[in-house]
């Protein structure tokens, strides 16, 4: 036993030492690592989450989590993740949904055997502030968050985040995200290349855009045709939808709090024979009835084969929920009483949602960043036909040759989609049979095109 004194001189020096390392961000694998998640099976791979701080006077911070490779982590690439809404958790949807490691199910999570990080080093960030378990003690802050903010907190944080990981800072990088982070990815990686020309910091090698919002009224209007095609209205209402009233239309008319008489009469008809019980981001899925009626219990529909399990997102919110979880996580409830998959108290510019962010794609690929725009196919809120369109016509105005003419790209032994590539830099491919989240409900053809994204390889011609 040591006796009082020393006892005392010895805390200090822990005190002491805990102090300087929270000053100096030294060891993130003492702070940020996470030793295992509450139902976790064992892995061999490390996981980290926590904060970093983007702004220290309004206490702005940022939560991520942090998966290694599987395998040689050091060998591999490290991949920025973003989800959309804007507003919605990479954790949540991202992570714990589509690519990550794992997936909730009841008490326990259960390994994700076409995760993402078998191929690569992948950190899902929750942005921007007021997203999930990032925050800001300055309430205002939630206020009027837009694009810029958005695309600058990204920025510091991943300088930020280079100081805790610094065996990180110069790995060829990757940012990879779905719908809004096609407003996200462009005008982060932008930055990142206005800052390089100072300090190069950001080995960016690529960047993979998912069912992404590029060009407001295009990708919008897609929505009439493809509603249409498969069945979800009519005829006439396919008409009024074209003509009467464009989806552009009425969501800019929306977002300006100014609903025509007619946009309202030709939505209320389009909502009514598309029906809330058909999941909109993925028109083939049954929706999760528990979501939609706000009831407890969880209906799982079995399908034969696999068996997909279209009310992850309630599992994940629970799972979220836990104490245990989130203190494994090292996260906190900072202003909000519950994790949310999309968050609450963020008020983000909706008319940002018009800015034309096809034009800052053109400009990362003239630089020489690859660009891959992907679309599961069965989505209806950013459809690939208007997302094909885009990329097409951005070829042409680059003055882009098709390397890879339109054909079918294999996943295992079936088709896993379509693809296209120009100019050996810039291309588009289909996922077949996937929604919005396309890893979600296609996990294993969706690996294998991130795989080919990473090695920068068209998709796979033959099996
Ligand atoms: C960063 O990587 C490049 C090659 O991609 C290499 O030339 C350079 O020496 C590396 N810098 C550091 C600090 O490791
Ligand atoms: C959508 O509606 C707007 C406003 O009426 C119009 O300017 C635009 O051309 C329409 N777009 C399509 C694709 O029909």
């Amino acid at each position: 036993m040591l006796s009082l004194p020393w006892r005392t001189v010895a805390l200090g020096l822990i005190v002491l030492q805990v102090w300087f390392c929270v000053q100096v961000e030294c060891f993130p694998a003492l702070f940020d690592r996470v030793t295992q998640l509450p139902g976790q099976p064992k892995v061999g791979f490390q996981q980290y989450s926590g904060y970093v701080t983007v702004d220290e006077k309004k206490q702005r911070a940022l939560f991520y989590y942090f998966a290694e490779a599987e395998v040689d982590p050091a060998s591999k690439p490290l991949v920025l993740w973003l989800n959309g809404g804007p507003g919605c958790s990479s954790l949540g949807v991202g992570a714990f949904s589509e690519n990550g490691p794992f997936r909730p199910s009841g008490e326990v999570l259960v390994k994700n055997q076409y995760s993402w990080n078998r191929e690569a080093n992948i950190l899902y960030l929750e942005a921007p502030i007021g997203v999930g378990f990032s925050y800001s003690t300055d309430v205002s802050s939630y206020e009027a968050v837009n694009d810029k903010i958005t695309a600058r907190d990204n920025l510091v944080f991943l300088q930020n985040w280079f100081l805790k990981f610094p065996q990180y800072r110069n790995r060829s990088l990757f940012i990879s995200g779905e719908s809004y982070a096609g407003h996200y990815i462009p005008q982060l990686a932008e930055l990142m290349l206005q800052f390089n020309k100072k300090d190069k910091l950001f080995n960016l090698k690529g960047i993979a855009l998912g069912n992404p919002v590029l060009e407001f009224a295009t990708d919008f209007n897609s929505r009439a045709e493809f509603f249409w095609s498969h069945g979800l209205i009519s005829d006439s209402t396919y008409k009024m939808f074209t003509i009467s009233c464009n989806y552009s239309r009425y969501v800019s008319e929306y977002n300006r709090g100014t609903v025509s008489p007619i946009c309202s009469r030709v939505m209320s008809q389009v909502s009514t024979e598309t029906s809330r019980f058909v999941d909109k981001y993925d028109v083939t899925l049954d929706v999760c009835i528990s979501s939609v009626l706000s009831q407890s219990k969880v209906l799982t529909p079995q399908q034969v084969g696999e068996t997909i399990d279209v009310c992850v997102e309630d599992e994940t919110v629970n799972y979220l929920n836990r104490q245990d979880v989130q203190k494994a996580l090292h996260a906190r409830l900072v202003g909000v009483h519950k994790w949310a998959v999309c968050s609450n108290v963020l008020d983000y510019e909706p008319l940002d949602l018009e800015i034309p962010t096809i034009t800052i794609v053109g400009g990362l690929v003239k630089a020489g960043i690859p660009v891959m725009v992907y679309s599961g196919d069965q989505d209806s809120v950013i459809p690939l036909t208007g997302s094909r369109t885009l990329v097409n016509r951005l070829a042409k105005e680059l003055g882009l040759k098709t390397t890879v003419p339109y054909r079918v790209w294999f996943g295992g032994q079936q088709v896993g989609g379509w693809t296209q590539v120009y100019g050996n830099i810039l291309s588009f491919a289909t996922i077949r049979g996937a929604s919005h989240e396309a890893p979600f409900s296609q996990p294993e053809r969706s690996l294998v095109l991130f795989k080919a994204f990473l090695e920068g390889r068209p998709l796979p011609e033959a099996f």
